[in-house]
C-alpha cells in the first residue's frame, strides 16, 4: 500500500480529485467506484469545480457506487441515492442512466445483489474505486465478521456503524438496520483503490489496515492483498502508523 499524509481535509480532497479527473480526462469511457460519507464530499466539490471551471466532462464516463441502506428510496434525503445526486451528479454532466447505486427497496434482494456483481463486471471491472473506512475498520458496509464476503449481499449494521451514522438522522432511532453493499469481489476488480481517511478517530483501523494481520474482524485489512492500493489521509488519521 502507498500512504500519501496530507495536512488536512482541504489537500486530501484536492490530491484526490486531481487524480480521478486525470483519469477522467485521460480515459473519457473509464468507470468510476463511488462512496458516500463525510470523507469524499470535498473531492465531489473538487471534481464540480474541474467540471464547472475547467470543462472536466463526464459525459462517457460511468459510475457504480459501493452500497445503499436497505429500505430507503432515492427520494429519501439519506439514501445514499439521493446523497450522489446532491453532492455530485446533480451538478456535472453524467447522464443519469451511467449512474448506479444498489436498489435499497428492491423486494428481490439475491436477485438485485447477483445483478449488480453481473454489471460491474459487464463494465470490466471499475477504473478507480473510492472507498472509506469505518471506525470499525468496515469498507462499504463490510462490517466486522468471521469471513470476507465476496458478493453484494444485505448486511445487518454494526453497532457502531448505526451510532457513527446516526448524525445524519433525527434519531439513532431512525437509522436503517440493514445495507446492500458490494462484497470485496467487485472492490477488488478496481484497477486502483483510493482510501481516504480524515479525523483522528480513524487512526486505529488505517494502522490495523496497514500493518495488522488480514482479518475479516478488521475488514479494510484485506486491502494488503490488492496490487494498487493507495492511502489518502489526513495526517491524524495516520496517527498510529
Ligand atoms: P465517513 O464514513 O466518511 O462518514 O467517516 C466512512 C465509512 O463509514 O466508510
Amino acid at each position: 500500500m502507498h500512504v500519501i499524509s496530507c495536512l488536512d481535509y482541504a489537500e486530501m480532497s484536492r490530491k484526490t480529485a486531481r487524480i480521478i479527473a486525470a483519469l477522467v480526462q485521460l480515459k473519457p469511457h473509464c468507470v468510476l467506484g463511488l462512496a458516500t460519507g463525510s470523507t469524499p464530499v470535498g473531492t465531489y466539490k473538487e471534481l464540480i469545480r474541474y467540471h464547472l471551471e475547467e470543462d472536466l466532462d463526464f459525459s462517457n464516463v460511468t459510475t457504480v457506487n459501493l452500497d445503499e441502506y436497505y429500505g430507503l428510496g432515492p427520494e429519501h434525503e439519506q439514501s445514499y441515492r439521493c446523497f450522489m445526486q446532491r453532492n455530485l451528479f446533480d451538478h456535472i454532466n453524467i447522464p443519469p442512466e451511467n449512474t448506479h447505486v444498489p436498489d435499497g427497496l428492491t423486494r428481490d434482494v439475491a436477485r438485485t445483489c447477483a445483478e449488480y456483481d453481473n454489471l460491474v463486471a459487464s463494465l470490466g471491472g471499475t477504473d478507480i474505486q473510492l472507498v472509506g473506512i469505518g471506525d470499525n475498520g468496515h469498507i462499504a458496509f463490510n462490517e466486522p465478521n468471521t469471513v470476507f464476503v465476496a458478493n453484494t449481499h444485505l448486511v445487518d449494521l454494526d453497532e457502531d456503524t448505526i451510532k457513527a451514522n446516526a448524525r445524519f438522522f433525527a434519531s439513532e432511532g431512525d437509522v436503517p438496520r440493514q445495507a446492500i453493499t458490494m462484497g470485496m469481489r467487485s472492490i477488488f476488480s478496481a484497477k486502483l483503490i483510493l482510501l481516504l481517511a480524515s479525523g483522528p478517530n480513524k487512526a486505529s483501523a488505517i494502522a490495523r489496515m496497514i500493518k495488522g494481520p488480514i482479518d475479516p474482524q478488521l475488514p479494510a485489512s484485506i486491502l494488503q492483498l490488492h496490487p494498487n492500493v493507495v492511502v489518502i489521509a489526513v495526517k491524524e488519521a495516520l496517527a498510529l502508523v
